[in-house]
């Protein structure tokens, strides 16, 4: 929600609402003198392009290449992945990079190439550069994966940040995925996805783009492999994409085509090669392993914006318990603060959170704070001055704060650019564990400021420290709600050094993974926002945020019994499973849609529960090997093309598949397959992949199928970790892998692998070990047998 909608309520709150809404008025206009005066218009411009190559400086990784009117950097770096930088751009200061910029590969040295141009030759890939400064990339095999021609910049003849383009082409039948959390996805269809992160200002469907999570990065998937490409660059931009497509008997292909547009910021890349599980890897190696959630986030979390007091938190976590249903957390919204000012709180109605906290801890369940960025610009308030003791805050070219306008009123904005800020920021979480918050839930950190008309952020021009370089908005945009989770993250890590942050915020860019994840925002309550939400968290987790779901049944509006029962069927199945709802929406506690769909979502919660361990596992993965929990059917064979181009269902880790129901009335499916043998996990029955099947999907369930020889943990009966294997074909092995919990700590237990395989008539369960085999020191289940 933002100033659009709180304009429309001026009319129902009268004068309240009409002061803010003169506010929100105000702040617009503000906005627009600030970057009048403190970003004069570009005037003319001049046009540039590399010009020919003249001269070569082979060098560790690669070298440079210097064309008349530019120069190309392309290293090489030890985890595989290739950086290219123009104009003398390098891999550092980057937000996206965790650490240093990894090391060259010696190895890999730029040689000259046909017709006067030069290439780098690495082991998962030979990168062409031509003599005018055309750059291809290929596969140790000579396949072109993608081509970039010359790229374009524009200069202000009065100086000042140059515009660029580049354009690229990528295989026929390749496919896109990517760009952050965009709703018309997972398979982005030709258009232009802005780079510029958005509150919408309403419950988004399908159609709205771009959301609250942009990123440059691109996930390219064809036949001959797939790559990543980043362009490490945050300023505002655009990406437009047109899928090739491949000549009927004997036309010709036509290619299919990207161009990246940017309004600033240095043209610099990163490209990876290899399966998306390999691309993911390097990836992760470079932005940084995702955080690992503690384990009770992994489990139900309730939220709702306006609870309103204790007692109606301790009323719905009662209602849970009565009946019986499992509850891992609630989260308590502004509603809570006192006047919306974030680290306070209104006493009135929460006199004893505290004690809230410990009796909900004593029943299992965490609370979890929502954490805006926005301070009341108001003396006497105390985050306020302490900022201001600090310089905490955000200003204008001339020196003054930039105001603007959100939940508590006119509001200054921290500028989580400045390390010092950031420290401050974090210490800030003190007061937040002191009242008993376990998890924090960043909000609004787009950043988002109530405008009546326009973007509802802050002006272009306001300064930022960009980690003492200095700079404007343009540049901080995109990593504010980055800067602002590594504040919380690091806060808490000092703060309470024996346990794991759990951080999730609205908005973010590449990097967020390292500190934690995210949520798909205000999704609207309808079956199209039901499919955004799942394109949402298929897309970030592409782009390495593994970590994320949907407000289920909807942020906004009163879904029907069966939208909000099928929402909750999916929600069961990602990272991040809560039920959450605007102020103004309907109810959205399982026992509010009729004893039926309580009966089914006990059974999804129940199920949820049993699969904890194996959550648990696919969180340990994603931290080691960068692959995200949920994954599109492709990602075991992304040459699949029917695969490719099916965006309804996911696999989630190697053992399962999830087909969700996303139409209304329907009580059956299609499901399209990866091969091997799959079984329907409620009936048992066995299907053979590659192709597609017709599934029952009952009210009662979603259809989930589980691979042949898989093993998974799951929780059995008594609380203890269960071996549940499906029988592998006969005459196949089949395995699994297990991450043990090791507690809410920084331990990192060790990976157990298991085998299954036929020994006669029989399926015999192994645990692979140095030494050799063991049995395993779990119970084991098998399923499926009957069929195999
Ligand atoms: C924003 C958030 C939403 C929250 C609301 C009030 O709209 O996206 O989740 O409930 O603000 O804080």
């Amino acid at each position: 929600m933002d100033g659009r909608d709180l304009v429309r309520s001026v009319k129902v709150v009268g004068s309240a609402g009409a002061a803010q809404g003169l506010r929100t008025v105000r702040a617009a206009w503000r906005r627009r003198r600030a970057d009048a005066a403190g970003l004069p218009p570009r005037g003319a411009e001049r046009a540039r392009v590399p010009g020919p190559v003249q001269h070569v400086e082979p060098g560790p990784g690669g070298g440079v290449l210097r064309f008349s009117r530019t120069l190309l950097r392309i290293t090489v770096t030890v985890n595989g992945a290739v950086f290219w930088g123009w104009d003398g751009a390098e891999a550092e200061p980057s937000y996206a990079l965790a650490g240093r910029c990894p090391d060259p590969d010696p190895r890999a040295v730029l040689e000259p190439d046909k017709d006067g141009g030069w290439r780098v030759v690495a082991e998962r890939v030979t990168v062409v550069v031509s003599r005018h400064g055309a750059v291809e990339v290929r596969t140790p095999g000579g396949v072109t994966l993608r081509r970039d021609l010359p790229p374009r910049w524009w200069e202000p003849v009065e100086g000042g940040p140059a515009r660029w383009m580049q354009r690229s082409e990528v295989a026929a039948d390749a496919r896109f995925f990517g760009l952050g959390g965009r709703a018309s996805g997972p398979r982005l269809r030709d258009g232009t996805y802005r780079l510029w992160n958005t509150d919408p200002g309403r419950a988004f469907g399908p159609d709205d783009d771009p959301l609250y999570i942009t990123m440059p990065v691109q996930m390219v998937v064809a036949d001959a492999a797939t790559h990543l490409v980043f362009h490490d660059t945050s300023w505002d931009g655009t990406v437009t994409l047109r899928e090739g497509e491949e000549g009927a008997g004997s036309g010709h292909d036509r290619a299919g085509t990207c161009e990246v547009r940017m309004e600033g910021g240095p043209l610099r890349c990163w490209v990876m090669v290899g399966t998306p599980a390999r691309v993911l890897l390097t990836w992760a190696s470079l932005t940084g392993a995702p955080a690992l959630p503690p384990a009770w986030a992994l489990g139900h979390h309730h939220a709702r914006w306006g609870f309103g007091s204790e007692q109606e938190v301790r009323r719905i976590v009662a209602g849970y318990l009565e009946r019986g249903l499992p509850l891992d957390a609630v989260h308590l919204d502004i509603d809570h603060y006192d006047g919306h000012q974030v680290f306070t709180v209104d006493h009135d109605r929460f006199p004893k959170l505290p004690q809230l906290a410990e009796e909900l801890r004593r029943d299992g369940v965490r609370l979890v704070s929502i954490v805006d960025p926005a301070v009341k610009a108001a003396p006497g308030n105390a985050v306020y001055d302490s900022g201001r003791a600090v310089d905490a805050f955000v200003r204008d070219a001339s020196g003054r704060l930039v105001e603007g306008v959100v939940w508590p009123g006119e509001a200054v904005f921290p500028d989580f650019t400045h390390a010092r800020v950031r420290e401050w920021w974090g210490g800030l979480y003190e007061e937040r564990l002191a009242q008993g918050f376990a998890g924090f839930w960043h909000d609004m950190n787009e950043p988002t400021s109530f405008t009546a008309f326009g973007e509802s952020t802050l002006p272009r021009s306001a300064r930022h420290s960009l980690e003492g370089r200095g700079g404007d908005h343009r540049e901080a945009h995109n990593v504010y709600a980055l800067c602002m989770a590594r504040a919380g993250y690091e806060g808490l890590r000092e703060l309470a050094p024996l346990e794991r942050p759990f951080v999730f915020s609205r908005s973010g860019w590449a990097g967020l993974q390292r500190y934690g994840g995210t949520w798909s925002g205000d999704v609207a309550t309808g079956w199209p926002g039901l499919r955004a939400s799942l394109s949402l968290v298929m897309g970030l987790g592409l782009c390495g945020v593994p970590y994320s779901g949907p407000d289920v049944g909807g942020f906004d509006g009163s879904p029907s019994a069966e939208l909000y029962l099928r929402w909750f069927q999916l929600g069961a199945y990602l990272p991040l499973f809560r039920t959450h709802a605007s102020l103004r929406a309907g109810r959205r506690e399982p026992w509010e849609f009729g004893l039926d769909v309580l009966e089914h979502a006990r059974v999804a919660l129940l199920e949820r529960r049993r699969l904890l361990p194996y959550f648990l596992t696919l969180a340990h993965l994603a931290r080691r090997t960068g692959a995200p929990y949920v994954r599109p059917l492709w990602w075991g064979a992304p040459e699949d093309r029917a695969l490719r181009d099916c965006e309804d269902a996911f696999l989630l880790g190697d053992c399962l598949l999830v087909a969700p129901v996303l139409d209304p009335g329907a009580d059956r499916r299609a499901v399209q397959l990866p091969r091997g043998r799959w079984y329907n996990t409620a009936t048992e029955r066995v299907h053979e992949g590659p192709g597609q099947v017709l599934v029952d999907a009952p009210l009662s369930r979603i259809p989930v199928l589980a691979r042949a020889g898989a093993v998974m943990p799951v929780r059995g009966e008594d609380g203890g970790l269960e071996l549940e294997v499906w029988a592998p074909p006969r005459g196949r092995t089949g395995g699994g892998l297990v991450v043990p919990d090791a507690g809410d700590g920084w331990d990192e237990p060790e990976v157990e692998r298991y085998v299954a395989r036929w020994e006669g008539r029989q399926v015999v369960v192994e645990r692979e070990g140095e030494g050799g085999v063991s049995e395993p020191p779990y119970p084991v289940r098998l399923r499926g047998l009957g069929r195999a």
